[in-house]
């Protein structure tokens, strides 16, 4: 765990071997009531929850001056993107609960957040990140005049947000691109400020070239402006701000299922860890099924989430997804996981293709949190195919909502669960409209129409990858995969085993069961 005096509490220490380092921001539930405000901007509302906020006042800083903080950077966002952060709309949906066969107790509810800043919910994960570099140089644990820079690896809704973010805060960011990026998005970058460095795909090199250019750039001392819980664990945080919500207007009414679109996985893992934190401060009767959606093109989560249920007991759960295993088998399964992370987790062999081209990642990044959720709740991956992302946007855009593809990944999904009959028609199910269409109407209607061509496209190429047990990675030294016989390489990082940082009514630490070595509960 970082030190308390570590202003970018960041990134574990240690990543870089086998393990599935990531930093896991966690809440005293016992010592802290869910927030009852009705503050419009949730980083003011829910700011209890939030790790900047108990560095704050552990340093001496008062509620007021706080919320003055927030109030200051809501201005400066409205400033720059004409629109700041406030609570999304929540709404039953009465044609996709009658078109999806719902009865009138249950149907769909979409979270809708294709006016957020930036057109998208992107922005919320890197909002609480520049929330924390504002707080820690405001507490003097940095010095506005040696700002490093900022640096993110995305294409589209994640580099727009970081962009706009990025300038209200007055920091400067670097956005490594992949070569194809839409023109549209980079002249939109550069004109928020930001320095933007296309990434060319190079033959035989596996993974996402703009992330692999990302990580070198972070290696140089630039601070991780990302949505990727593995480079910066408190990016999720910002994200949690969505279940926040959602809890809160559900108003102590239950939801049953909960379906959300996944690429990188922070979405998901923030949803996923804001609804658990808001089911233990009590204000959800329970936590929703989880179930994830990717597309065909490019499915690493629903791979991995397969080989972690191999691995746990058979029994009833084996039949079929019919609810929760044993938390503490879950818990061995993923510990397991967590120290072999390549036996789970690799980039996809392919570069993948979809129309929904915000899930595409290579890698989930934020994997473990996720599988353990959809574990814990009973939930399950989705593989949707081109014509049922296609068909959940044409149904979002007539239920009144332009969303991009990706946006409404999340409805497709639903819509392969009720025709399997794994959601039923009197339960309550929230999917989450993420992202604006940009294209215009005419444009996006050739690209629904041409990803029959897609399909087909690929379809020639063969089987997707995928299937086959991967062998374990040459080499790999059993030591080091179980996190031994290393030191943490970054300045001022205590030796493990004193490892502590606890101040307020939150921690930092990594995911339960981890690994062994520098994971450590607080005492
Ligand atoms: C609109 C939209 N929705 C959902 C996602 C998926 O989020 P995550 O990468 O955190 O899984 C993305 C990612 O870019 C996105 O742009």
């Amino acid at each position: 765990m970082p030190p308390a005096a570590e202003p970018y509490p960041f990134r574990c220490a240690y990543a870089g071997d086998d393990v599935d380092h990531v930093l896991v921001r966690v809440l005293d539930t016992a010592a802290l009531r869910f927030p009852g405000g009705s503050e419009p901007d949730p980083f003011a509302r829910y700011r209890s929850l939030m790790h900047a906020y108990h560095l704050a006042i552990a340093a001496g800083l008062a509620d007021r001056e706080y919320t003055a903080l927030i109030e200051a950077l809501g201005r400066s966002v409205a400033a720059v993107d004409s629109r700041r952060f406030q609570v999304t709309p929540l709404h039953r949906s009465a044609p996709l609960s009658d078109r999806l066969g719902f009865s009138p107790r249950g149907g769909v509810w979409i979270k809708d957040e294709t006016g957020n800043v930036s057109g998208s919910h992107k922005g919320r994960h890197l909002m609480g990140l520049l929330i924390h570099l504002e707080v820690a140089e405001r507490i003097g644990l940095t010095a506005a005049a040696d700002r490093p820079d900022l640096a993110i690896a995305s294409c589209g809704n994640a580099a727009l947000a970081a962009a706009v973010v990025a300038r209200a805060g007055g920091r400067r960011l670097r956005v490594f691109v992949p070569a194809d990026a839409q023109d549209a998005v980079v002249a939109r970058l550069r004109a928020l400020g930001s320095d933007v460095v296309p990434c060319p795909r190079e033959p035989g090199q596996p993974g996402d070239p703009a992330y692999l250019r990302l990580r070198q750039e972070l290696v140089a001392g630039a601070v991780p402006f990302t949505c990727q819980g593995s480079e910066n664990g408190l990016a999720i945080e910002g994200g949690q701000t969505i279940a926040y919500e959602l809890a809160t207007q559900l108003a102590g009414t239950a939801m049953d299922h909960m379906v959300i679109q996944v690429g990188g996985g922070a979405l998901a893992s923030a949803c996923a860890q804001g609804l658990r934190e808001a089911a233990e401060l009590g204000a959800i009767p329970l936590v929703p099924r989880l179930h994830t959606v990717q597309t065909s093109g490019a499915h690493p989560l629903e791979r991995a989430y397969e080989r972690v249920r191999a691995t746990l007991p058979a029994g009833e759960h084996d039949r079929a997804h019919a609810g929760p295993w044993p938390a503490d088998d879950i818990e061995r399964a993923l510990a397991t996981a967590a120290r072999h992370r390549s036996d789970y987790m690799w980039p996809w062999e392919s570069e993948p293709r979809s129309i929904a081209t915000g899930i595409l990642d290579d890698e989930t990044y934020d994997w473990q949190a996720v599988v353990g959720a959809m574990l814990t709740s009973g939930g399950q991956p989705r593989v949707v195919t081109e014509d049922r992302l296609a068909e959940a946007n044409e149904l979002g855009a007539a239920a009144g909502i332009p969303a991009d593809p990706t946006g409404t990944a999340g409805l497709a999904g639903l819509l392969d669960l009720r025709q399997a009959g794994a959601v039923g028609p009197d339960e309550r199910v929230t999917v989450l409209f993420t992202g604006a269409r940009r294209l215009p109407s005419a444009h996006l209607g050739r690209l629904l129409l041409g990803h029959r061509v897609l399909r087909l496209t690929l379809a020639r190429q063969g089987p997707r990858p995928g299937g086959g047990r991967r062998p374990p990675p040459a080499g790999r030294c059993p030591a080091r995969a179980a996190g031994s016989g290393r030191e943490p390489r970054r300045r001022g990082w205590p030796p493990r085993r004193q490892a502590a940082c606890r101040a307020g009514r939150r921690t930092l630490r990594h995911r339960p069961g981890a690994g062994p070595g520098c994971i450590r509960r607080p005492p």
